[in-house]
């Protein structure tokens, strides 16, 4: 180990910020120690992987305890942190995955030091193969536990939300904007939610419920391996699938000042370098349902392909307005249809066609609790909360997270006068349209959609309807 005395780990992980010029030679040329370090970086794993007593367990454990105690003065301090998420979170947009990113890089270097344990990797909960929130984090006197949760440890996870058919749905986006969320001119705009975002993970917040189900929701130590998993989930369609982030100057050189590092000094983020973190400075134990390893094997080839990105589209060349104002209730869905002109929807329905038919829900009210999720259905006007998932006629499913108190709300802009954000969501319906095509029950020439709100479980919901503004169709090419 002596070799690695000249450059430790520790300053090679501080480096990484400003790495940005320095990355590819780094590859290319003299550092040895820095190959090396950058070889043993640490392994995020599988929370469901490691034994009760696992090191990093117990290093997540006391730092967690360790933060708690730490006055508030310090910005490494547990409501501190939270805190950041309150005022600064990015939601519904195309920063969504970068902030978070970094929120969890310098949160897991605060781990790390202030549990002692150099080796600490943050864990992560992967709720497409274990659907309840894992036993490390309950138990009276655990540092992990938060006693607001409304999910219990018996609870399920809609496996429409997190199962693995909709994650492999998810993660077969090849359009950046539908799978990391739609683009935006300032960091918390609701721009509208992609797929990653507006599922799985808007899902689980609700899903979780009590502090996880606001803004506040890093109080609970759920929520940063629920955010690690969303980040594994981006390294799988990034770098194990090969699907380019957007090349747009935009969203690359966008700078996050929100955070703090290991000491609790302030730091600043580029957008574009925490593309770069899960191959310089953590790696995941696989999490999709799919085990891949990285597409491009090439080091250097890797850094150029997540360094430039590509250009993301996402221009919509036709239009169908389905419906405006429509409100769906518990027990009774909304639904809105056009006539489809079969040549507009040919480049779609063709199995090689080049373009994608993608469903627009907007200015959807966010409901007071939000504690109902919205099914979508293809050419099925009676569908129900009830109907299988397995019905050909289901094409995906969108859920809400957000904010109860109107002072979190700061910052944020598209505010309706509730306090609360109007939403957008973008549904990808190709293949759904694509196999009832084949099954011959486009043929009528109507495209009708209908919009299921269901319950989170059996506790009687809250909500009782859902306003939305717009439900639109278009013909995307990407
Ligand atoms: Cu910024 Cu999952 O939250």
């Amino acid at each position: 180990m002596e070799d690695l005395n000249s450059f430790s780990r520790r300053d090679f992980l501080r480096g990484v910020g400003a790495l940005s010029a320095a990355g590819l030679t780094l590859w290319a040329g003299g550092c040895e120690s820095c190959k090396r370090q950058i070889q043993q970086r640490p392994t995020r794993r599988n929370i469901a992987n490691l034994p009760a007593n696992d090191p990093v367990i117990q290093a997540y454990k006391d730092a967690v305890a360790a933060m708690k105690a730490l006055p508030a003065s310090d910005g490494r301090n547990w409501t501190k942190q939270a805190e950041i998420h309150q005022n600064k979170c990015v939601h519904s947009n195309w920063w969504f995955l970068p902030w978070h990113r970094a929120y969890l890089f310098y949160f897991e270097r605060i781990c790390r030091q202030l549990s002692g344990y150099n080796d600490f990797a943050l864990p992560y909960w992967n709720w497409t193969s274990s659907p309840s929130i894992p036993a490390p984090f309950w138990g009276a006197g655990n540092p992990l536990l938060n006693t607001t949760r409304t999910a219990t440890q018996a609870s399920v996870a809609n496996s429409s939300m997190v199962g693995s058919a909709t994650i492999t749905n998810i993660l077969n986006q090849t359009n950046f904007f539908l799978f990391a969320s739609d683009q935006a001119t300032t960091q918390q705009e609701f721009a509208g939610y992609g797929m990653l975002e507006g599922t799985p993970h808007n899902y689980i917040h609700g899903f979780v419920g009590g502090d996880m189900g606001a803004f506040m929701s890093p109080l609970d130590p759920v929520f940063w391996c629920h955010h690690n998993m969303i980040d594994c989930l981006w390294v799988d369609w990034n770098i194990n699938r090969g699907n380019p982030n957007t090349n747009d100057p935009n969203w690359a050189n966008f700078q996050f000042a929100d955070f703090v590092d290991e000491t609790g000094a302030p730091v600043t983020v580029q957008a574009i370098i925490t593309v770069l973190y899960p191959i310089f400075s953590y790696q995941f134990e696989a999490c999709g349902p799919t085990t891949l390893t990285a597409k491009i094997s090439d080091r250097v080839q890797l850094e150029k392909f997540l360094r430039e990105g590509a250009p993301a589209k996402l221009e919509f060349v036709k239009r169908f307005e389905l419906r405006q104002s429509l409100t769906a209730e518990l027990q009774k869905p909304a639904s809105g249809s056009i006539k489809i002109e079969p040549e507009a929807f040919r480049s779609v329905l063709e199995s090689a066609g080049k373009d994608k038919a993608v469903l627009t829900v907007d200015e959807v009210d966010v409901p007071e609790k939000q504690d109902v999720f919205v099914r979508v259905f293809i050419n099925k006007p009676d569908a129900s909360s009830q109907t299988s998932l397995d019905d050909p006629h289901y094409a995906g499913s969108f859920a809400f997270f957000c904010c109860p108190s109107e002072s979190s709300m700061k910052g944020h802009e598209g505010m309706a006068a509730t306090g609360r954000p109007k939403a957008g969501y973008l549904v990808d319906l190709t293949p759904t349209l694509q196999k009832l095509n084949q099954g011959g029950s486009l043929s009528g020439g109507q495209l009708d959609v209908t919009l299921v709100p269901v319950p989170f479980d059996e506790r009687p919901p809250t909500t009782q309807r859902l306003t939305i503004g717009r439900l639109e169709v278009g013909v995307a090419r990407f």
